[in-house]
């Protein structure tokens, strides 16, 4: 049996065709996953269902609203299934938009003074960094020069800022490398210095199980986040899980109907979480996409997606490996990492092998710095001092491209990839 084959079918859109600068269709690569997803058929399947039941989600009593309402609220229970929490009465479900929004939600709740203190790491996406410097003091983990964390170093820091860490916030995996952390562990480490741990699951999320309640002692993780568009359902939905007391004592977030139990003249009475944070018309049908796309994995099974992903990773690194020109980035040995690989062509500017790519063969990848500018200056060497002077000086700051595997990718389809790759090396190399 054809397992890629197999996977193929599970996805809509994929052979769609395109057409190239020169006229001819082609069915498109898509080397950009780890920017947002195609969807699963039988999301695109559930919400064409769904959508001839839509009705107004706990607010109404027709019998459409009751059914939007309790597939709305079922979805919760599914989602702390998914991630190993039988523990009902400490844990609850938050729908946001994506995980952007989910990590502004998290440190606009949870933060309450400006001098408390959040560790994070410089491998973190824009949204596990920026959100947390405007409402904490942050203090980052470094990142060796194969861009990796050393766990060590978050026990250090946790230890010589003696208790004053009230958040560990870290991705699962990142989005530039695809390295993974080990999230129970650092959750381990950071329970034993009294802090707790909040995990940007967005990378993560489609490729590996993610069991929050932990396997040992104290390693449970505390508040995660992921979106639906990573996970092969783009329809505008996201997840918060975490810790229900923490967010009923926590600030809020949104203003508005639906979050409130009264208003009065003087005064409004806020619902206890989830409600609280779920202010407005709630994404009904982008709720629905997302557990349905999130059934999907589990049928398929995270180990047959690892297997997979770990082939296609594996066969790139080796094929470019093998090209002259061309910079890798990252730890091409480690084998915790997800399917994204990021590289160079040296003599060519990341921004033309992208479009080049999508010119000759309309194969997508993403190119820049991949909204993690503090981590990608890093795996290229720039300091701090030289970005400011690229800014200054309205000079473009250097950049990588970047190839993330789906599930449905395929070897063929990478060596594809690397046949192009070739030809913009000879094409724009003298
Ligand atoms: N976080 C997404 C990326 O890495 C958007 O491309």
């Amino acid at each position: 049996m054809n397992k890629k084959l197999d996977y193929r079918k599970l996805f809509a859109g994929i052979n769609m065709p395109v057409a190239l600068e020169d006229g001819r269709c082609v069915v498109p690569i898509n080397f950009d996953n780890a920017a947002t997803t195609p969807p699963f058929k039988c999301v695109n399947n559930m919400i064409i269902q769904n959508i001839l039941m839509y009705g107004s989600i706990g607010r109404g009593k027709g019998q459409k609203s009751e059914y939007c309402t309790d597939a709305y609220e079922e979805a919760r229970e599914f989602i702390l299934d998914f991630f190993n929490l039988s523990n009902r009465k400490d844990y609850t479900v938050i729908y946001v938009k994506n995980a952007t929004e989910g990590i502004n939600l998290l440190a606009r709740s949870l933060i309450k003074e400006s001098d408390e203190v959040v560790l994070t790491t410089r491998m973190e996406h824009h949204a596990n960094d920026i959100p947390w410097r405007y409402v904490s003091k942050v203090e980052y983990i470094d990142v060796d020069e194969n861009g990796k964390i050393d766990i060590n170093d978050i026990e250090k820091k946790l230890k010589n800022l003696k208790g004053k860490v009230k958040f560990v916030s870290i991705s699962g995996a990142s989005n530039v490398t695809g390295y993974i952390n080990d999230i129970n562990k650092i959750a381990q480490i950071t329970h034993k210095y009294g802090a707790k741990i909040v995990v940007d699951a967005a990378q993560l999320i489609a490729h590996r199980a993610i069991n929050m309640a932990g396997n040992e002692n104290d390693d449970h993780i505390d508040f995660m986040t992921f979106s639906g568009h990573k996970l092969y359902a783009p329809f505008g939905s996201g997840v918060v899980v975490g810790l229900r007391e923490a967010f009923n004592d926590g600030n809020l977030f949104l203003y508005g109907g639906g979050a409130v139990e009264a208003v009065l003249d003087d005064n409004v009475y806020w619902q206890k979480s989830p409600g609280k944070y779920e202010a407005g018309t709630p994404n009904f049908i982008g709720v629905i996409a997302l557990v349905t796309a999130m059934k999907s994995l589990i049928s398929i099974g995270f180990d047959n997606i690892k297997t997979h992903e770990d082939e296609l990773r594996d066969h790139a690194i080796k094929k470019l490996s093998n090209i002259d020109r061309i910079v890798l980035y990252g730890d091409s040995k480690c084998t915790e990492r997800l399917g994204v690989v990021p590289f160079n062509i040296e003599g060519v500017g990341h921004n033309i092998v992208a479009e080049r790519l999508a010119d000759y063969r309309a194969i997508a990848v993403r190119h820049g710095g991949f909204c993690a500018h503090s981590y990608v200056r890093r795996l290229l060497g720039i300091s701090n001092e030289k970005a400011y002077n690229y800014i200054i000086n309205g000079v473009d700051m250097p950049g990588m491209v970047r190839a993330s595997f789906g599930l449905y990718n395929t070897t063929e389809e990478i060596d594809e990839f690397i046949d192009v790759l070739k030809k913009i090396i000879t094409r724009h190399i003298k």
